[in-house]
């Protein structure tokens, strides 16, 4: 019997599933390696956070500022902390990892029929022992190379109920950070992954998913990608949140054919063209200095 799709969606992913990679044997992984790459990526473009999760599961957010920390001195603060690092446009920072881990996706590609990627971009994530990642979505296509640690990867089904699309719409259209409403009740309806290094998880366009470090420091890099139907249905959401935010009542995008997704998606280039919705993402102050002496490797920002 088929499985039936996880998303309200179509696309070549029809629902979330392993793959075999081979990155670890290349070496990318080790404290070595690591620390080389923490001391050379561009600052701007590291995020460290940290999560702090309330009863209902509710989250806040710190972030931190790498100051003029090394590399091994960050990665320290990592692995003793409570903190969870990305390290974005991996494909500019690390490009001997990032070309590897491309050889890894054209196999991954080649296992759904008719999934073209035009584009692809990444993050190399590296965390702590307990840390956690909230419940999001992302508007691409993922692959999630798991380098190192152990990880579980709650993946929830995309219809309106886990992912209403008034909220996917503010996403694209960058009018808040990514997160989308979240109850323990929906804890049901994940499906359940633990990864281990040399695997690699991805799932259907958009579905929701949440993750958690199973007491190991970890490593992954995470591969999002666009083909063109997802480049077509983030247009048409970002023109729906214009018409929405003008009091329009756009319908669902996946009520829409794709000659109309594809019209959408060419509004959007001019919206965006003519300035669209301002970006509301604040420009955030940092809360911390990484610290591996301190309380969850968050030190005190020096003034
Ligand atoms: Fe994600």
């Amino acid at each position: 019997m088929k499985a039936a799709r996880q998303t309200r969606y179509p696309g070549p992913i029809a629902q979330a599933a392993k793959h075999r990679h081979g990155l670890v044997e290349q070496g990318f992984a080790s404290d070595a390696a690591l620390a080389e790459i923490l001391h050379r990526y561009p600052a701007s473009l590291i995020d460290i956070n940290l999560y702090d999760y309330d009863a209902e599961g509710q989250v806040s957010l710190r972030t931190g500022d790498k100051g003029d920390l090394t590399g091994e001195q960050l990665l320290a603060a990592i692995q003793g902390g409570r903190l969870w690092v990305n390290l974005r446009d991996a494909q500019e920072g690390c490009p001997d990892l990032w070309a590897a881990a491309m050889e890894e996706f054209g196999k991954v590609e080649a296992t759904y029929p008719g999934m073209r990627a035009v584009t692809n971009a990444g993050q190399l994530i590296i965390s702590s022992p307990v840390a956690r990642v909230p419940y999001h979505f992302d508007a691409a296509g993922v692959v999630l190379f798991h380098l190192r640690g152990r990880k579980r990867i709650f993946v929830y089904p995309g219809d309106e109920a886990h992912l209403p699309e008034a909220c996917m719409e503010q996403v694209v259209a960058r009018q808040t950070t990514e997160e989308l409403p979240y109850t323990l009740a929906f804890e049901q309806d994940a499906q359940v992954f633990d990864l281990e290094p040399g695997e690699a998880l991805t799932w259907p366009l958009y579905a929701p998913h949440r993750v958690e470090n199973l007491d190991k420091f970890c490593v992954s890099l995470s591969m999002d990608f666009q083909t063109w139907p997802s480049r077509f249905r983030n247009g048409a959401l970002y023109t729906n949140a214009l018409i929405r935010s003008r009091g329009g009542r756009p319908r669902f995008t996946d009520t829409m054919s794709t000659p109309e997704l594809a019209a959408r998606w060419a509004a959007s280039l001019a919206l965006k063209r003519v300035g669209g919705l301002k970006s509301r993402i604040a420009h955030f102050e940092r809360d911390f200095v990484p610290d591996a002496q301190a309380e969850d490797g968050a030190g005190a920002l020096r003034a």
